[in-house]
């Protein structure tokens, strides 16, 4: 992990940059400096959606580019299907660099069909969205949704880089900037006790434009994800520390349409949390419910806790009758725990 300065153009650019599997690098900094900086002199074939088109389109003229649809009906093996047909069509082959621009849905499916086809041609990414910067780009996790199941068929395989243009986050519409502040804030309780003191000093009605405090965040985010990837790319052990409050957000998501994936690891870092509290081995939970009231979540989750107990038993990443659970000792440190997922439930029906 390191910073670097470069002189561009007569002008000295910081940039935030961390490497991962000696192969992967993210960069937190301008993407006009960067993209050429880390291109690889190649052709190069742009996926993006029609959001950062509106949005960003002189970013991805120069390029052939193909555009998907939104949301997460969009990340699915037909759409991998329709770019296969388009690589096809554009002849691109193993010489051909994939670039992909957006939020986590266009990165993971572009790291998805990147992955794929011809059994793999390289790949990075310009990350858009503050949860895209923050975890979906970053790990090498890539895949696609099958008949409503999220992430059901995928590959775990690096972006050769990561650019993370904290500016194209003014754009993001509001609700979709607090989506990713909840990783920042999971981050933290994992393992970043001065990320968390930085987010308790925040002011969060202007954090979406302040650059510098952003930049600061995004790279100590991404730092937290990384080293974890670092030591665990395939998720066998220390990874699972990043599913910190994610086994009640996915019942969450389950269970209700009314929040969306960040508003509901907000209320399962409420939970898990709260719960660690009355079991006697987190003392920091009021800090914990403080910083989430403060950044604008609810609180309360959206369905009755019998119903979100029901939902767990069908977790992805349940083990037979076991589950990793992640619970929190102090902010900065955090455990995973297997346990019954009978003796979870017990945790929170005891309520
Ligand atoms: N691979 C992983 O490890 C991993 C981790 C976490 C989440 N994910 C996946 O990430 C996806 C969610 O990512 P997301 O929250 O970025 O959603 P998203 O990609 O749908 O982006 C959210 C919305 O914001 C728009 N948008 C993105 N950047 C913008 C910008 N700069 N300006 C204006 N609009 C912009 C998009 O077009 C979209 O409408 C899910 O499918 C989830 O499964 C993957």
């Amino acid at each position: 992990m390191f910073y670097f300065c470069s002189n561009i153009q007569g002008k000295v650019v910081m940039d935030f940059s961390i490497k991962i599997k000696d192969y992967s690098q993210v960069v937190v900094g301008d993407v006009t400096e960067l993209l050429p900086r880390l291109l690889p002199d190649k052709r190069v074939v742009v996926i993006s959606d029609t959001n950062i088109d509106r949005y960003y389109h002189p970013l991805l003229e120069s390029f052939d580019h193909i555009l998907i649809g939104l949301g997460e009906s969009s990340k699915t093996l037909m759409t991998a299907d329709t770019i296969y047909r388009r690589f096809i069509e554009l002849g691109v082959d193993r010489s051909t660099f994939i670039l992909g621009i957006g939020g986590g849905i266009v990165t993971d499916i572009t790291g998805f069909v990147a992955s794929t086809f011809m059994r793999g041609v390289e790949f990075g990414f310009v990350s858009t969205s503050l949860l895209g910067q923050v975890d979906a780009s970053v790990g090498g996790k890539n895949g696609v949704n099958v008949d409503g199941y999220k992430n059901m068929v995928g590959v775990f395989r690096q972006p050769r880089f990561v650019i993370c243009d904290v500016n194209m986050l003014r754009t993001l519409p509001k609700r979709e900037f607090r989506t990713g502040l909840a990783e920042i804030i999971k981050s933290a309780i994992i393992a970043d006790k001065q990320l968390f003191e930085m987010l308790e000093s925040a002011d969060f009605s202007t954090l979406q434009q302040n650059t510098e405090l952003l930049q600061q965040m995004v790279f100590r985010a991404i730092s937290v994800k990384a080293s974890i990837v670092e030591r665990d790319e395939c998720e066998a052990g220390d990874r699972r520390l990043l599913n910190l409050g994610h086994t009640l957000a996915h019942a969450i998501e389950k269970s209700s349409s009314k929040m969306n994936h960040g508003e509901a690891v907000a209320v399962g870092l409420s939970m898990i949390c709260n719960t660690a509290s009355s079991q006697g081995i987190f003392a920091e939970n009021d800090r914990v419910q403080s910083l989430l009231t403060n950044s604008g979540f609810t609180l309360e989750p959206p369905v009755g806790v019998s119903q979100l107990m029901k939902a767990i038993s069908k977790d992805k990443k349940a083990e037979g009758d076991d589950i990793h659970i992640v619970l929190p000792l102090n902010i900065g440190k955090c455990t995973v725990e297997k346990m019954p997922i009978v003796e979870f439930k017990a945790l929170f029906s005891a309520k």
